[in-house]
Order: structure tokens, then C-alpha cells, then sequence
């Protein structure tokens, strides 16, 4: 949920992690702070983002070439100087980042009290690195050792840094369910919470596992487990370029990342679908592909708006390959002692690969006997390593909080698996199978057709800015895509939405109806258009004010709705990829016309690495 940063190395490291912390700041921007070791220990921090931050030291002269970086997403204690990153331990020898939740900090917290320990924040971190010193000064002054004993004592998650009064050549870090990551370069090492703060110094990285232990001097690096048994580094190449987090001349990530989708989608489809040639390669899923094939049920594990593709999964799955699929929220899947049988089918999907609920569902489903198919979109992450196998989406890196291209890339990549399964079970025919092929090939260019239509969405925006309130009905295959409208319109502009199946408007939320309610329709021309249209009709008898999403040249709701957006025609089952980005570029509008802070909306974060 936080972004951590260190580096130790020949560098002004002050500057360099400020650099790392805005790269990572969509992970959360409640609070900023740096400790560095400048002729002793110091700490720079407060609420706020990192720019506030810089300019509130601008005049200082810090000197130094070792230093760790944190930008908060508050748990425990509310986002404030006193709260924010970095913390010093109890006599300022040791200085500490946290990203996760240390879960019995308050047992410990109590029994520090009782030996006279005081605290300056509400934070489990600055718990965390107290015991540390505590231990410490018990084990006769054994840093490694202290920090070895205090891991073993806690429960939670972590990715920490610690930074030693006494030894400014060396940083001890450790990871345990959230993301950390080691960047090798030439005699300067980098951590970080993922390889964006790090690719600009170097691509040759090691991800660092459960329970390992980084001790990071200024010339070598070594890894063990909490147990002190060495570890063997895997370094491994980081694919992604400089520029890909960038804008790129767009005024926010979200837009640069809405617009980059027929050039994503492309990109999911290099190499894995050949229309002209009628085949699908998906090289990531090969051991486990005839159990896919074989498969009695498939369960899905997401959440948020990776759960929204999952959803359109299952239609692909049932509709094509006749498996049945069983869509869970991971957090309650977890939770439900759920009926799991040796050999079932899971496929969790996550954009980040790092999603603490959607983890620990895997585990769980795994400790079953579960097979573990992962659709993610970050290389190298905890999702990705834990999967039996899987598909990456190759969207590239998605910097927006409110995800967009991932979640076209995970419906592609969806897609291709269901129609290469049904492919292989026959339980497809061949013309189908390649019709299909074809106009999956199409997408990216219908999906430019759609963004050239911008200019239409952005004056629907002007007009709802104000609303308090909207509703978005779909069905079918469209029905997730309603519910994905009103999830991105609510994360951004902090309007109030929901998304329904629109029959379901009968049995209760039709009485929300009246001139102020907008009702968003996906109504493309497909086999449940005439109850759509029916809908539409429920909805304009009681003065509802309709937008309408629909096929191009489609003479009859443009009679019936207030407003519409026109898409190209696509195949039903294909039509969830291009529908839902008049809904992306609604959302991004209307927020932007709010004032609202369209890449780092308030209170969320890209990557919930905490439960
Ligand atoms: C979507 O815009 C949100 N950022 C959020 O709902 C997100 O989809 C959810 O947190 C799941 O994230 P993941 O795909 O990285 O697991």
C-alpha cells in the first residue's frame, strides 16, 4: 500500500529517493519522509506529497549517500507529521520504513511501555523498531541479529529498511507479503516496493521472497532466510522502459493509459494470436493446460475491477467451453472456509500481482490442492511467483490509480484462454473458433474508432459534472461492464454510483428513478437488446435522463435516450473491450471537471498490499 525507497551507493542519495518516491507515490500519498545519514542520523518527513516534502527542505543541505524514503497509505494512525515515514527507534539510532501491518504491535507496544519505552506516533512501525532496539541492546549490540529475533516475534506483513546510526555503510531489509524489490547496479544498490524507482539506474534486479533478509553494504549484498540460512540471489533483467512512466504529453497517467489501449491490446496479443492463421499460442499456460481443458469448475479470485473482468470470464468460460465458473471476491473468498477440491481450476487475476487479499486466497486454494493459474499484469510479482503458471498481460506498467488498460488486457488475455480451451475441448466449431480469432484481431482498431470519439463524452461530462448521484445497467456480457463504469466513475469523481444487471432495476432501485438520477445504459446491439430497450423504456417513464452506449447506426434508442455514445458493431462475447471505454473516458471527465485528483484519487492506492 506504501512506496519504499533506499539506496546506498556513491550517489546523492537525498535527491534520488525523492526521484523514487514520486515514481511510487500511486501507492500511496498520505504522508512523505527520508532518513538519511548525514553526519548522523536525520529524518525528513510530513503529511502530504512528495513535492511538499522537497520544498519544505530546499534550503537545507543535506549531504548524503545512504538514505531510505517512504510515502504512506495510513493504516495504523492518521496521516500526519507525527504518523508519516520514516521513524526513529526509541534513542534515534536506528531509523525505519514499514509498508504492510505488524498485527500484534500492540502486545509488544504494551510490554515496551511496561520497561519504560515512550512513543512519539500511533504507528505499529515505530513499535516494530523500538523492539528492534530493545533486542539489541540485550544481544550485545548484534543489528542483524535483533532485527532476526524481532521478525520471528511478529505477525503481519512487512517490507522494511533500516538504517543504523552506527554503520552508514550498510541497510538491512526484509520482506514478508508485501513487494520488495533489489536493484544491482555498479557499486550502488537500490530497494524498492517495485522496479519503477529503479530502472533508471539499473534493469538487473532481484526480487526478494517471503521471509528473506537483505543485508545491503555499500561494495557486496547478501540474502538469507529469517533463519540466517544464506540465500542464493536470482538477478533477473527488468523489460520496462524509461519512457513507459512517463506521460507522454498527456495531461494524467489515466488518459495517457486510456488512449495507449489499442496499442496495449495489440501488445496482449503479439505473439499468442495469429488470426490470419486461425491459431492461439498462450506459451505461459502449458503444463497445466490439459487440467484447464479437463477442468469441473473454475473459480476466479480478484478484486475490485480485476473481479469485473473475472465476471466477463465466466460468461467466456460457460458460454464457450461449458465449464462452470464460481466469481469470488478474494477477501470473503478467504474468509469462507470455502469447498475447494484437489485439482479445481482457480484463476486469480491482478494487476499488480500484489493484492493481499487475492494472495492470501491463492494460499489458501493452493493448501487445498488447487491448481493456480495467474492473469497479471507486473512481471516479477508475489501473484505471478506463487501461480503454478499463467499469463502476463504486457500492457505495460499501469501508473493510474483507477485501472484502465489492465483491465482491457486482462479481458483480452481472458478471451484468448476461454477460445483456445474451448478450441482444444471442441466444444467450439472451427469456423466459430477462427470467426472469433478475426474479430478479436479488430479491437484495437475499433477501440480507436471509439477514442477518436472523445470530443462526444467529454460535452456528456459538462453536462452530468454536478450529479449526485448515477446508475449504470447492462446485461450480459455487458453487465460487469456496468458495474466497472460505476466503480471508475466512483473512485475518481466521488460521485456515488452503481452498477446493476438492468432487470434487476425492477426488484428495488428503479425507485431511485426520478429527472436528477443519470442512468448510463451499455446497450449495444446484442441478444438481450429488446429487454434493454425494454429497460430504457421503464426508465424514461419515470423521467430518468438517459446515456446510452450503443452500436453504430442503431435508429432506435437514439429516439428514446437523452444522450448517446456510439461504438462499432463487435461480436457480444468481444464487446465488453470496447464498451466499457466511453465509460473509462466519462469517469476521467467528469473528474477532471470536479477538480478531483484524477491519478491519485483520495484515500486509495494501486496496490492494496494489506488486508
Ligand atoms: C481499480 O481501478 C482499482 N484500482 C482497484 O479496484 C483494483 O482493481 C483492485 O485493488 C485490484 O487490484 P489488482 O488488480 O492489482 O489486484
Amino acid at each position: 500500500m506504501c512506496g519504499i525507497v533506499a539506496y546506498i551507493g556513491h550517489q546523492d542519495a537525498f535527491p534520488l529517493i525523492i526521484k523514487g518516491l514520486k515514481r511510487l507515490e500511486y501507492r500511496g500519498y498520505d504522508s512523505t519522509g527520508i532518513s538519511v545519514h548525514d553526519n548522523g542520523l536525520k529524518i525528513f518527513k510530513k503529511a502530504g506529497k512528495v513535492a511538499e516534502l522537497e520544498s519544505s527542505v530546499e534550503e537545507l543541505t543535506i549531504k548524503a549517500s545512504v538514505g531510505i524514503g517512504h510515502t504512506r497509505w495510513a493504516t495504523h494512525g492518521e496521516p500526519n507529521d507525527r504518523n508519516a515515514h520514516p521513524h526513529f527507534s526509541a534513542d534515534k539510532s536506528l531509523s525505519i520504513i514499514h509498508n504492510g501491518i505488524i498485527e500484534n504491535y500492540d502486545t509488544i507496544k504494551k510490554e515496551l511501555l511496561s520497561k519504560g519505552y515512550t512513543f512519539q506516533s500511533d504507528t505499529d512501525t515505530e513499535v516494530l523498531i523500538t523492539f528492534i532496539e530493545d533486542i539489541k541492546k540485550q544481544n550485545g549490540g548484534d543489528l542483524e541479529q535483533a532485527v532476526r529475533s524481532a521478525l520471528h516475534a511478529i505477525e503481519g506483513a512487512y517490507a522494511i529498511v533500516i538504517l543504523n546510526e552506527e554503520n552508514p555503510n550498510q541497510l538491512i531489509a526484509a520482506r514478508k507479503g508485501s513487494p520488495m524489490v533489489l536493484g544491482v547496479g555498479t557499486d550502488e544498490y537500490f530497494i524498492a516496493s517495485d522496479a519503477t524507482p529503479i530502472i533508471e539506474y539499473t534493469n538487473e534486479v532481484v526480487y526478494l521472497k517471503d521471509r528473506e533478509i537483505a543485508i545491503v553494504n555499500r561494495e557486496d549484498f547478501r540474502i538469507t532466510n529469517i533463519d540466517d540460512v544464506e540465500q542464493t540471489p536470482y538477478i533477473q533483467k527488468v523489460e520496462m522502459k524509461l519512457e513507459e512512466l512517463e506521460k507522454g504529453g498527456y495531461e494524467h497517467f489515466m488518459l495517457k493509459e486510456i488512449f495507449e489501449q489499442p496499442n496495449s491490446i495489440a501488445d496482449s496479443m503479439r505473439g499468442r494470436l495469429d488470426a490470419a492463421n486461425g491459431t492461439l499460442t498462450l506459451g505461459g499456460i502449458y503444463e497445466y493446460s490439459q487440467a484447464l481443458i479437463n477442468a469441473r469448475r473454475i473459480i476466479v479470485l480478484a478484486c475490485g475491477t480485476s473481479w469485473h473482468s473475472g465476471l466477463v470470464a465466466e460468461y467466456l468460460f460457460e458460454e464457450y467451453c461449458r465449464i462452470p465458473v464460481e466469481v469470488e471476491y478474494a477477501s470473503e473468498f478467504r474468509y469462507r472456509n470455502p469447498v475447494i477440491h484437489e485439482g479445481d481450476i482457480v484463476i486469480a487475476i491482478s494487476q499488480s500481482g500484489e493484492t493481499a487479499d487475492t494472495l492470501a486466497a491463492i494460499e489458501l486454494a493452493k493448501s487445498k490442492g488447487a491448481i493456480i493459474l495467474g492473469i497479471v499484469n507486473v512481471v516479477g510479482s508475489s501473484i505471478s511467483r506463487v501461480t503454478h503458471e499463467g499469463a502476463y498481460l504486457h500492457t505495460g506498467p499501469e501508473i493510474g490509480v483507477a485501472s484502465t488498460k489492465a483491465f482491457t488486457g486482462q479481458l483480452s488475455v481472458l478471451t484468448m484462454i476461454a477460445l483456445s480451451v474451448a478450441h482444444k475441448k471442441g466444444t467450439i466449431t472451427q469456423t466459430r473458433y477462427k470467426e472469433l480469432l478475426v474479430e478479436l484481431a479488430r479491437i484495437p482498431a475499433k477501440i480507436k474508432e471509439v477514442l477518436d470519439n472523445n470530443a462526444v463524452v467529454e460535452e456528456i461530462a459538462e453536462r452530468f459534472k454536478d450529479a449526485k448521484n448515477f446508475i449504470y445497467l447492462g446485461r450480459g456480457y455487458n453487465f460487469p461492464v456496468a458495474l466497472e463504469g460505476a466503480l471508475k466513475l466512483k473512485e475518481i469523481s466521488y460521485i456515488h454510483a452503481e452498477g446493476y444487471p438492468a432487470a434487476e432495476m425492477k426488484h428495488g432501485p428503479i425507485a431511485l428513478i426520478d429527472e436528477e438520477m443519470p442512468v448510463v445504459f451499455i446497450a449495444t446491439r446484442d441478444s438481450s437488446y429488446d429487454k434493454v430497450v425494454s429497460n430504457i423504456q421503464e426508465v424514461k417513464a419515470r423521467k430518468g435522463v438517459v446515456i446510452a452506449v450503443v452500436t453504430k447506426g442503431d435508429a432506435l434508442i437514439p429516439a428514446l435516450a437523452d444522450y448517446i455514445i456510439e461504438v462499432p458493431p463487435c461480436e457480444e462475447a468481444l464487446m465488453p473491450l470496447i464498451s466499457v471505454i466511453p465509460l473509462q473516458l466519462l469517469s476521467y471527465h467528469i473528474a477532471v471537471m470536479r477538480g478531483c485528483n484524477v491519478d491519485q484519487p483520495r484515500n486509495l492506492a494501486k496496490s492494496v498490499t494489506v488486508e
